[in-house]
């Protein structure tokens, strides 16, 4: 039986990846990495295998690789992402994975900005070091906006200004990830731009307006104002630099890509990608009432 093996399963897009596996059934053994016993506890209440694995005790890693075909690579925010990655790929090839399924980010391929450049880099070592890959680079995730707005859903801050951005929902991601972890022969060596659709923070606060019937501002900030915000959240310093700085581009028109769209939801997975209106209407019911 094949084996698949998620990172970032307790995550938004890794947690997303398993539920569309597990529902797809497919024949594969799908483990969802955790590194504690709270997260292998979520995973297993949500009916899902687990293996124990934690980016930061390097000896989890090739044990919890070993027999696995294939692996969602997925890191969080922060500049550990290098080193992380560096481990979980040396790991994957010790234990003799073939595929590579990368979450990465859209960006042009020269862009300075860091946490771009450093996905850039992870799937330059992953090329290198000999696996099948499958690289996706999505922009702007819908469900990032959503966990600020579903806490207080009658603005959206942010610190693009007017400019157009274009937006992902996870599942769409999750859903071109599982194609590619069933199926590693049908999609090795594509790299695959993930954005479906372009809107300004202020059209999409028009849709969630009509979709909840209520009044919903944006309220642009300056770019400027970003850093000591993500910092304050407890962001690590390094990646909040180079995101704040990304956020700055945008702001004053420099960033290639932002905007641009792909139909690669719809070619990959034979069905339309999630709208905004789409996405905040199946999440309705998470709103409080009022
Ligand atoms: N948000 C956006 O708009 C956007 C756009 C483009 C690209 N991206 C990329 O998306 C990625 C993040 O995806 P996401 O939003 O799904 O992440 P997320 O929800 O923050 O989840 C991160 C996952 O990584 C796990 N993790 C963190 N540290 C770990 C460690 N030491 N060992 C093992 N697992 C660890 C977390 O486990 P715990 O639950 O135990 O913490 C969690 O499952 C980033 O690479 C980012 O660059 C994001």
């Amino acid at each position: 039986m094949r084996r698949i093996v998620v990172t970032g399963a307790t995550g938004t897009v890794g947690g997303a990846a398993m539920r569309l596996l597990a529902a797809a059934g497919g024949g594969a053994e799908v483990l969802g990495a955790a590194r504690s016993d709270r997260a292998a506890e979520a995973l297993r209440a949500q009916g899902h295998r687990s293996v124990r694995l934690d980016y930061d005790a390097p000896q989890t890693l090739r044990p919890a690789l070993e027999g696995a075909d294939a692996v969602f690579l997925v890191t969080g925010y922060s500049v550990d992402m290098l080193v992380h990655s560096k481990r979980l790929l040396d790991a994957a090839r010790a234990a003799g994975v073939r595929h590579v399924v990368h979450l990465g980010a859209l960006a042009a391929d020269d862009t300075p900005h860091a946490h771009f450049a450093w996905h850039q880099l992870v799937e330059r070592a992953i090329e290198a070091m000999g696996f099948g890959w499958t690289h996706l680079r999505p922009n702007f995730f819908m469900d990032t906006v959503w966990s600020g707005f579903r806490h207080r859903p009658d603005r959206l801050v942010h610190f693009v200004g007017d400019r157009r951005v274009s937006w992902i929902a996870a599942d769409d991601i999750a859903a071109v990830a599982a194609a590619a972890l069933s199926d590693p022969a049908a999609h090795a060596g594509r790299v695959y731009p993930l954005a479906s659709e372009v809107l300004a923070f202020d059209e999409v606060a028009a849709v969630l307006e009509r979709v909840t019937g209520r009044p919903v501002s944006y309220r642009p900030r300056p770019a400027a104002d970003l850093l000591p915000l993500l910092l304050k959240q407890g962001m690590e310093p390094n990646y909040a630099g180079g995101l704040a700085e990304g956020v700055a581009a945008i702001e004053r028109g420099d960033l290639p890509l932002v905007d641009a769209a792909y139909d690669t939801v719809e070619a990959v997975t034979g069905r339309a990608a999630t709208t905004w209106e789409a996405f905040a209407r199946s999440r309705l019911h998470e709103l409080p009432a009022g």
